[in-house]
This record gives structure tokens, sequence and C-alpha cells, in this order.
């Protein structure tokens, strides 16, 4: 079969559908051994099994030639196939195709109901709109033209609690497909169901497949949610989709030079509408880390456009925290504000194409934003507000990656300060001074292991039972830890708290030829000798020593603020909160 890439999310399907047991033991003789499977190394001729396949991490390790991995890997490296001809073998035995990106027909597979539900309804909104009057003079007066509306396959959801509901008849299984997708509402009492979205104009948000995986639906009315997005399903996470990223790719045939980042669906449209079709807009929430990894996969830029108040920049540095780790190599993020009182689809409206394109050339770039914002926090005039500035700076730059940009960086650092640079090399690399005693929980010298062991254990654990990641609390605080390794952890936590039925084989899948997905793979090849209780009750404990170590860090923060000028409102509130937490509160 030729074609494109085959999408990650197929790799991840199809690794959900497979038993590794079974891939393997059609091939290797296969003994069980408590909860794992036993066999003769098929890499070596060995005579006592040291071959092992783990059916929970869904991972084959072989101690005697030291291969492991996923189902992928073992028809890799037992049948010699290359990585796609693996993927195509494992498809087979599922009975399903390989689908590939850019190919023209919508393959269905999988999660086949709620995506079939999703055409329907989109079709069905689509043939609404034609006959609804008051929908498209809405859209006329907003000015929106008819080729736009057909390229965002833009429609309405009429005013009635069942006409879509009416689609799905209850008998033959289908009415549980919407249900699914989110479409319908089930009524408490389990009488029957209605439509979630009631007078609305609808925009469909698809996958970078192409598939309509949830919509966003504007009132026409005066209701208190301006927009309702489809809830969070299987098939639809809005922390990992972005409203026009299909319809930006297929806009060009070559790589996106960049992509505009906005905040509503309108801007989208209405942008494509005036030329600038590469915006794409996060669903109604701040921009998450994986926006930005999805957005990376289709382009080397990121350009942010955000309100010019407060709340704009405010959530250009949220989104600015999040680049960080996500701009190496070529990659660049840039920051763009507007005007007062406009957000990107009036401003184009207004000003047009090519004095809009004018303002993207001039955005800032990320390191500009992240020093201009830093700046005002300090007085450079005085000695003691130099002096702060590499402190300020440095949980920063421990987010970036070394090379040129995070040199750069200390550059400018060093010339704005007059410090030199291995001054503030030193600076930055210092361990954070231990907590002062009047943290609770902290009164007398720890003797915790020190490094990165109760990381690795963490992983270790979560690798055995992917679900407990949903029980993860304070995810933000671990990802403060400096700690060889959190990052792997906080970012696996994170892949299993969105997909808690995942195995470790699709984490690592996930992370195929990632200096992440190898260190995975080795974490995973310990064997745990604990059963399901004490496997949790560990991780929870981890977890919470874990979370206790980033919370003393960010007091000891606050503490040396303290004693440099007085802690803000909410600083004192950060603080009041770690000593709450840090004298009993939970912390799994
Ligand atoms: P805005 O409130 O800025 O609205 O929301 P807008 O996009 O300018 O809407 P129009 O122009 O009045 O139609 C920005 C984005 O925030 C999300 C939506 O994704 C919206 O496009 N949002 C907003 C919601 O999810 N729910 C809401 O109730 C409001
Ligand atoms: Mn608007």
């Amino acid at each position: 079969m030729a074609g494109g890439r085959i999408p990650d999310s197929f790799i991840q399907d199809l690794l959900s559908r497979i038993d590794i047991v079974e891939v393997v033991g059609s091939r290797v003789e296969l003994k069980r051994a408590g909860r794992e499977y036993k066999g003769l190394s098929p890499f070596t001729n060995e005579k006592s099994p040291s071959f092992f396949v783990n059916p929970a991490k869904q991972m084959f390790f072989d101690f005697s030639s030291g291969k492991n991995g996923t189902a992928i890997t073992f028809l890799m490296e037992n049948d010699r196939l290359s990585f796609v001809e693996a993927v195509e073998e494992l498809a087979k035995r599922a009975g399903v195709e390989v689908p590939r990106e850019g190919g023209n027909e919508v393959s269905r597979l999988v999660l086949d109901g709620p995506l079939d539900a999703l055409a329907v309804a989109e079709k069905f909104y689509r043939s609404q709109l034609k006959t609804h009057a008051p929908a498209i003079d809405y859209l006329k007066k907003r000015g929106l033209d008819g080729e736009t509306a057909k390229i965002f396959n833009v429609g309405f959801a009429p005013e009635s609690w069942d006409a879509l509901t009416r689609l799905f008849p209850e008998a033959d299984g289908q009415r549980q497909h919407a249900l699914d997708a989110g479409l319908l509402i089930e009524r408490d009492g389990g009488g029957g169901a209605y439509d979630r979205f009631r007078n609305r104009v609808m925009f469909p948000i698809r996958d970078t497949r192409g598939r309509t995986i949830g919509f966003g639906g504007r009132t026409l009315a005066n209701d208190p949610a301006k927009y309702l997005n489809s809830p969070e399903t299987p098939l639809f996470h809005k922390g990992r989709n972005l409203f026009g990223l299909f319809e930006a790719k297929q806009s060009t045939k070559t790589e996106l030079p960049y992509l505009l980042v906005v905040e509503g669906y309108m801007d989208v449209v209405m942008l494509a509408q005036h030329g600038i079709r590469n915006a794409v807009a996060t669903l109604g929430t701040a921009t998450t880390r994986e926006h930005l990894i999805l957005l990376f996969k289709s382009t080397r830029r990121a350009v942010f456009c955000f309100d010019g108040d407060r709340a704009g920049r405010s959530a250009a540095w949220r989104a600015l925290e999040q680049a960080l780790p996500e701009v190496f190599d070529d990659r660049e993020c840039r920051f763009m504000f507007l005007p007062d009182g406009h957000d990107p689809d009036s401003l184009v409206q207004e000003i047009g194409e090519a004095a809009f394109r004018a303002l993207i050339d001039k955005a800032q770039p990320l390191s500009d934003f992240l020093l201009d914002e830093l700046l005002k926090q300090v007085n450079l005039a005085t000695r003691e507000g130099r002096a702060r500035l590499p402190g300020l700076a440095r949980p920063h730059l421990e987010k970036l990656r070394d090379g040129g940009l995070r040199t750069l960086i200390v550059e400018e650092i060093a010339r704005l300060t007059r410090l030199g640079r291995s001054d503030i090399e030193t600076e930055l690399a210092a361990k954070p001074k231990p907590v002062s005693a009047t943290i609770p929980g902290n009164e007398r010298p720890r003797t915790e292991t020190p490094g990165s062991r109760p990381v690795k254990r963490a992983l270790q654990l979560l690798l055995e039972q992917p679900g407990m990641a949903l029980e993860v609390k304070h995810l933000r605080q671990l990802e403060l830890l400096k700690q060889p390794g959190i990052e792997v952890l906080v970012e696996a936590i994170e892949f299993f708290a969105e997909a808690p039925e995942a195995s470790a084989a699709q984490l690592i899948e996930a992370w195929r030829g990632t200096a992440k997905g190898s260190a995975v793979e080795r974490v995973g090849r310990q064997p745990i000798d604990l059963d399901e209780i004490g496997i949790k009750a560990e991780f929870r404990d981890s977890i919470a020593l874990l979370s206790r170590r980033a919370l003393r860090e960010r007091a000891q923060v606050l503490f040396d603020l303290a004693s440099n000028r007085a802690l803000s409102p909410a600083e004192n509130r950060e603080m009041e909160d770690i000593v709450w937490q840090l004298a009993g509160g939970d912390l799994s």
C-alpha cells in the first residue's frame, strides 16, 4: 500500500486492539509464569527460558539478547520487517486497513461507531443551515461568505430537543454511538435522549485526518454559554486538538511556513476568508503542551496571537511556558498582541489581509517576550535588581533545551546585568538552598535517597497500571521539580490520564525514536514484585514524596523572593497554600 505517513492515532488504536501474547505466541512457544509469559528467546540459542511477554505492559523482554519492546518491535526483530510492514502485519491480524495521511478517502475503522454518528450529524447540520434563514442572516451579518462556510463545513443545529436525536434510532444501536460522540445527552432516569446542540451555528472540529471528532456551537440567542463545545470523549480531547488545523494543512501542498494560533472559531474562519489560511484555534482552553507538539508536526513556526490587554498577556505567558520545552532545533515561537478591543476576526475585517500580515511579520520572538516580561519584575538601574534577573530567568531557562537559543538568552542577560556569563551559569546551575525550618514537614533533615530514584520508581509503577495516572492531582507542581527524568514522568502521566486504558506499549510507540521512548523502555524492563494494591500504594507514596519536594522547592523560591521584596497577594496566597499542603494536605 502506497501513500503518506501512518497516523500516530492509528498505531495507538491498533495497539489497543491486538494482544502481544497472541502475536508472539504464534511464533514462540510461551508458558504462563505468574503475571507474565515465558519462553525460549527467538533471538539466541538459549537452553533455559529468559524471554518474557508481559500482557499488562503489552511488551516483551528478552534477557538473553537484551532486546525488548512492543509487538511492533517484536515483528521488526523476529520477522525482519520494516516498521511499516510490521504495522501492516498487525493490522491484518486485527482486520483493519492501514490509513495514510493525505489520502483522499476517509478511512473508517476502529472507533467507527461514534465517528459515523459525527459524520451524520455534520451532514445534518449543514443541510439545516440551508433552510434556516435566521442562521444564514446571522452569518451574513458577521460577514461570512458561503465559500468559506463550505471550507469549514459550517452548519446549524435547529432549535429543537430531538431533531438530531430522531436520526439515531434506539433500536439498532446507533443511539449509543451518538451518545458516545457527545452529540446527544441522556435524560436522567433513562427516559431517552435529547440534542446537546440547539439553535447554534455549528463548527465541526476535525482531526488531522479530516474526520470530524467534535463540534463547537455558537448560540444565536443570548444563551449564557456563547460557545458550547463537544464534551471530552475518547475521540475528542480539547487539549489535544486544534480547530482549523486540518483545513490549514489542506490549503497548501507544501509545509506550512507557520501556523497562527488564535482564540476563536470565528477568528480562524474570518482569517481564512481573508486569505490567511493557516490559522488554528484552541478550543476554549489555554494552550497546552500537546497543542505545541501537534503544531510542530505540521510546521516549524508558531505565531501566537493574543489580545493586547492584561488577560491576553497572561494567556500569552502561559503559552510561552508550555512552548519553552518544545522550541528546539529550528523551531520558533512568536507572539503578537492585538490593538485594544479587537480580535483577529474584527481586525482583519477592518484592516484587511495585507495590514494584518504586516502585524504578523512584526510578532515578537519568544526570547524577546520572555525577557520583556522578566524585566518588568526587576529594576535594572540598581545592582540588587540586576542581581535578581538570573534567578528569575532560571526556571524558564531550565525548560529550554541546551542550544543556541538558551546561549543567546544567557548572553543577553549577561549584557543587561553586566555579570559574567560564567557567574550567570553558576547561578542557573545552583541547587536550591535547604528550606528554612518553619516549613512544616521539613523540621529535620530528611534522608531520602537522593537523585531520581522516586521519579524512576513512580514511572515504573505507572507502567504497570497506567490508569493510576488519573489519580495524580498535582501535576503542575510535579512539573516544577528539578529532578532528572521528571519531565518524562509528567508527560507519561499526562499521556495515560488522557488514555487510561492504554498500555505501556502504546506510550513507547507514541514516543518511538525519542530519548523519552528509550527511557521508558529501559524503566519498563524491571519487573515489579507487588500485587495490584501494593503497586497503587507505592505509586501514591512516591507521587506524594515528589509533590512534597516540589512544594518545598517552590517555597524556597518564594522565601528568597520575600527577602528581597514584599510578596504579592497572589504569592502570599500561594505560600499559605503550600504551607497548608505540606502540613498535611492531600498530596497524592
Ligand atoms: P470569545 O468570547 O472571545 O468569543 O471566545 P469570539 O470567538 O470572539 O466569539 P464571537 O466572535 O462573539 O462569535 C473565544 C473562544 O473561546 C471559546 C470558544 O472557542 C471561542 O471561540 N469559548 C468562548 C467557549 O468555549 N465558550 C464560551 O462560552 C465562550
Ligand atoms: Mn469575536
